[in-house]
C-alpha cells in the first residue's frame, strides 16, 4: 500500500513523531483528499497535553485541510481529481488533517473559491462550524447545541436578527471571528466584541460594531453594555469559556436567552431566569450535525467568493508536519494573537 507521512501522538500525553501512514482508498461518497495546508487548533494541544477524547493509540490529530482531490470514491458527483478544495476533518486516522492524504465525505467538502489560498482556506473549517452550530444548531436535552437561530446563509435566515443585539467573548479567537461574520449575515444591528484594543480596526472589517477591552473587569461589563443598548440580549456567545467569562455571559444574558459556550460548563445557575446554556459540538461529521454541514457547504465556496466569510489572517510554520509541536507550543502559551497557524504537510522534511 502506497504510504505517506504524517504526525503521530504515540501514546496518551506521549511524544508527537513524524511517522509512515499508509494512503487510504476513498469509500463509496468519499474524496480522498492531497492535504497542501492543515491548520492548527487548540484541542490538538489539550489532547496532547491532558489526554481528553482519544483513547486509541497511536492516533493522528489535525481538523482543517485544503488541497487537492487525489482519488474520488463511488457514486460522488461534482467532485473531479485536480479539484481544490478545503473541508473539516475528523478524529479517526483515515479523516485526520496531521498527515499528507486524508478521507472526507464529499457532501461535507467545498471547492477553493479563487480570491483565497490553500492556507487561508483551513484556517475555516473547525472554526467556522464552531461558530455556525453555536449560532444555528438547536439544543438538545442535554445541553449540546446552539442558540437555533436561522441559519444566515439560508434566505430564511438572511437578516433575520435585525434589531437585535449580540455579545461575543473573544472577538479576536479564530472562533470568534467567525462568529462576527456570521452575526453580520444574520443581521445584528449590534454585535459587540471583547478583545485587544490592538484587533479594533480588523475586527471591525469583519463587521464588529463595538470592542470592549478584554482587559477590562468584567464586574463593568454590565454598565457597559446599558450604555450601549437598551434591548435585551437574547443571545451571547463565549469563544474563551473561562469561568469567569460564562458566568459573566450567564448573568448578563436576557432572560429566555442562550449562552453558547465552547468548553465545558461551569456556571452558577439560576433556576428562575429561564437562561438556556448551549454547549457546541464544531462538528459537522457528526450525524446529528450532518445535515447542517451539507447546508453549510453546499453555500461555502459562494459565501467566500462574495467576501461575505473572510478566512482568519495566516502565519505558516516551516517544516511542513514536524513544525506542528512547536506551534501548537506557542499557542498553549497564549503566545499566538488574532492569526491562525498553518503547517503544510507536503513540505515536511
Ligand atoms: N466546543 C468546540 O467544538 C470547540 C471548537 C473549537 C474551539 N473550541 C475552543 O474554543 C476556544 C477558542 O478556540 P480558537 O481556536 O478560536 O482560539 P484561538 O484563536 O487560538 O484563541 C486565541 C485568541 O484568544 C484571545 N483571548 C484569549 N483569552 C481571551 C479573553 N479572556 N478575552 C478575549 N480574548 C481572549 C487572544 O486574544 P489576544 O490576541 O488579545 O491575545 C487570541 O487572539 C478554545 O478554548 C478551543 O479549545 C471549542
Amino acid at each position: 500500500m502506497a504510504q505517506q507521512k504524517a504526525l503521530f501522538l504515540k501514546e496518551k500525553q506521549g511524544a508527537w513523531v513524524v511517522g509512515a501512514n499508509s494512503i487510504p482508498k476513498p469509500g463509496a461518497g468519499d474524496l480522498l483528499v492531497k492535504i497542501e495546508a492543515t491548520a492548527l487548533n487548540p484541542v490538538d494541544w489539550k489532547i496532547q497535553k491532558y489526554g481528553v477524547f482519544i483513547e486509541e493509540f497511536p492516533t493522528i490529530l489535525g481538523t482543517d485541510a485544503a488541497g487537492e482531490v487525489a482519488a474520488v470514491g463511488a457514486g460522488v458527483t461534482g467532485f473531479k481529481v485536480g479539484d481544490k478544495v478545503f473541508h473539516q476533518g475528523w478524529f479517526s486516522n483515515d479523516k485526520a488533517t496531521f498527515q499528507q492524504y486524508t478521507i472526507v465525505p464529499a457532501e461535507i467538502t467545498a471547492k477553493l473559491p479563487s480570491n483565497i489560498s490553500l492556507d487561508e482556506a483551513a484556517s475555516m473549517p473547525l472554526a467556522l462550524a464552531t461558530a455556525a452550530l453555536g449560532l444555528y444548531s438547536p439544543v438538545d436535552k442535554g445541553g449540546q447545541g446552539g442558540a437555533g437561530l436561522s441559519p444566515s446563509w439560508e434566505d430564511a435566515g438572511r437578516g433575520k436578527c435585525a434589531g437585535k443585539p449580540i455579545l461575543l467573548f473573544g472577538g479576536a479567537t479564530s472562533v470568534g471571528q467567525y462568529v462576527i461574520q456570521l452575526a453580520k449575515l444574520s443581521g445584528f444591528s449590534l454585535i459587540i466584541a471583547t478583545a485587544s484594543p490592538k484587533h479594533t480596526s480588523f475586527l471591525s472589517s469583519l463587521g464588529v460594531d463595538h470592542i470592549i477591552d478584554r482587559n477590562s473587569p468584567l464586574s463593568e461589563l454590565k454598565s457597559q453594555l446599558a450604555s450601549l443598548t437598551k434591548s435585551p440580549l437574547e443571545v451571547v456567545y463565549d469563544a474563551v469559556s473561562s469561568a469567569e467569562t460564562q458566568q459573566t455571559g450567564y448573568d448578563v444574558l436576557a432572560p429566555g436567552g442562550t449562552l453558547v459556550i465552547v468548553l465545558n460548563d461551569q456556571i452558577n445557575k439560576d433556576s428562575s431566569a429561564g437562561k438556556t446554556i448551549a454547549y457546541v459540538m464544531g462538528n459537522v461529521h457528526m450525524p446529528t450535525q450532518r445535515a447542517a454541514g451539507v447546508s453549510l457547504y453546499s453555500k461555502l465556496t459562494s459565501l467566500v467568493e462574495k467576501g461575505e466569510i473572510k478566512p482568519n489572517r495566516v502565519e505558516i510554520l516551516p517544516n511542513g508536519l514536524a513544525g506542528i509541536p512547536d506551534g501548537l507550543k506557542r499557542m498553549e502559551e497564549d503566545k499566538v494573537s488574532g492569526v491562525k497557524l498553518i503547517a503544510r504537510p507536503q513540505e515536511t522534511p
